[in-house]
């Protein structure tokens, strides 16, 4: 395990450094450098260097505009009925106490608060409101794009073929190892700004590029340093499980135990990773070896998320259920007996339809049977260079609602509570209520539907993230 001593010190001490009190995460989503100007807060790393901040007091302040204001307030998980009640109040205000919400609700009665006359005033001027978006499913450390299979798949080779003939992940994790941190993280920031644009305000990062020590620890120490830098929440997963890399090709199960004895104890010691994620499908991981895995990560207080059921039905949802995982992600392939079961359970099943339209596949997951079963459906982008190179999930939104038959109201359920609750993170995010951030989104549009409906193009006006604005368009 070469590699470990050296740098695991300094992650060590940035996450005692950072560490809150309430269960969060390892990397410090609370003691996170706060970034306030004065007049309105903008923390943005694309106006200013990421690190440079003026700390400054800084008076509350009040959002008045909004002609939808979409809440999400209420039961968490969203199952069944509850995912079409988005608590919208039209016409509404937020009042705005450093980064958390002091106050919600019509703008008449919201006005009136003795805090609100002196608080500093923006007009979203009839936008639609919403809670930012979490996006729970993405492999944002990756060094180029896969733009050569992309033309090969349209040529007619599928990404199993691709993957058989050493491309695919084993071809990223070839150029990562090449890859300088600061080339990578270069990349990570311009695509995090990229995703704070498009409305999200909290993602969920994984591994899996690396495939040899150096190189996870790279990508997870490198992911805890974006989380503290810039204004968005990174919820890091170890995905040491991606593929078995090259070099323990005829020996997997080596590479199992590699991970289980040393790499997962190593990464749950030092702090850099709240989930333990495993590729368990056809080609990758069997059921078995994801078993030992993620039983490993739990035992060091990895929480466990599965990528499952998207190129065979090999048994993988069931594990997740078995495992009581966070989530269970992809599924195009279940049956009718895991939907059931997944229907009983408390798996998030993290839906990404970027996946197949990016691979031209007809076969979405059964979004519609799983909410009319009960499950509790997430959608995600799944940002990667190989199957989903999108960080929209407003464009997730529009395949959810047109090619998988979600309600737009069940989709943006979907990308905003209940995938805080898969990130255990629902008690902070995913809703607009009083206590919790203002991680806020607003779209340039009449009516809430209109989000998946124009597709393709980002309406997205304004963001703002522990209230601080993150992004602002014609404002
Ligand atoms: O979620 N399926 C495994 N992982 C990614 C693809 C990664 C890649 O092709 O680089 C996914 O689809
Ligand atoms: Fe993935």
């Amino acid at each position: 395990m070469s590699g470990i001593d050296g740098r695991r010190h300094s992650a060590a001490t940035l996450r005692s450094r950072t560490a809150g009190s309430q269960g969060e995460s390892p990397c410090g989503a609370i003691h996170k450098i706060r970034f306030h100007y004065l007049p309105f807060r903008i923390a943005s790393s694309l106006l200013l260097p990421v690190g440079v901040s003026i700390a400054s007091p800084v008076p509350d302040s009040l959002i008045t505009g909004c002609s939808q204001l979409l809440t999400l307030r209420g039961p968490v998980p969203r199952r069944g009925e509850a995912l079409r009640d988005l608590g919208i109040i039209p016409d509404g205000a937020i009042l705005i106490h450093e980064d958390r919400i002091a106050a919600i609700g019509p703008r008449r009665r919201i006005e009136k608060l003795r805090q609100a006359r002196r608080a500093e005033k923006l007009d979203l001027a009839g936008r639609v409101v919403l809670p930012g978006f979490v996006d729970s499913h993405t492999h944002l450390i990756f060094p180029c794009s896969r733009a050569h299979e992309y033309e090969e798949r349209i040529r007619g080779a599928s990404y199993e073929e691709i993957a058989r003939k050493g491309g695919g992940i084993r071809s990223t994790v070839d150029s990562l190892r090449r890859a300088t941190p600061s080339a990578l993280k270069k990349r990570a920031i311009a695509n995090l700004n990229e995703f704070a644009t498009h409305g999200t305000t909290t993602i969920e990062s994984k591994s899996g590029y690396g495939l040899d020590w150096k190189n996870e620890f790279k990508i997870l120490s490198l992911l805890c340093e974006l989380h503290q830098e810039h204004p968005l929440d990174i919820h890091a997963t170890f995905l040491g499980a991606h593929v078995v890399p090259a070099e323990f090709r005829r020996r997997p199960d080596a590479y199992v135990n590699l991970l289980v004895d040393r790499w997962i104890p190593a990464v749950a010691m030092a702090g850099l990773a709240e989930f333990c994620d495993v590729f368990c499908d056809r080609g990758a991981f069997t059921v078995a070896q994801a078993r030992k895995i993620l039983a490993a990560g739990r035992a060091g207080g990895l929480v466990p998320r599965i990528h499952a059921e998207q190129l065979a039905n090999t048994g993988a949802a069931r594990l997740a259920i078995e495992l009581q995982a966070a989530s269970a992600d992809h599924l195009e392939k279940i049956n009718a007996a895991d939907i059931r079961a997944l229907a009983l359970a408390n798996v998030v099943c993290t839906l990404l339809p970027g996946c197949c339209f990016h691979l031209g596949l007809s076969h979405y997951a059964p979004a519609r049977k799983l909410i009319e079963a009960g499950a509790i459906p997430g959608i995600a982008t799944d940002f990667n260079p190989g199957t989903s190179p999108t960080l929209s999930m407003s464009m997730i939104l529009s395949l959810a609602c047109t090619q998988m038959r979600m309600t737009p109201a069940e989709a943006i359920s979907a990308a905003t509570i209940n995938p805080a609750y898969s990130l255990r993170t629902h008690d902070r995010v995913g809703s607009l209520e009083v206590g919790k951030y203002a991680d806020i989104a607003a779209f340039d549009v009449a009516d809430y539907r209109e989000i998946p409906y124009y597709f393709g193009v980002n309406l997205c006006a304004f963001t703002m993230k522990r209230g601080a604005i993150i992004h602002s368009k014609n404002l």
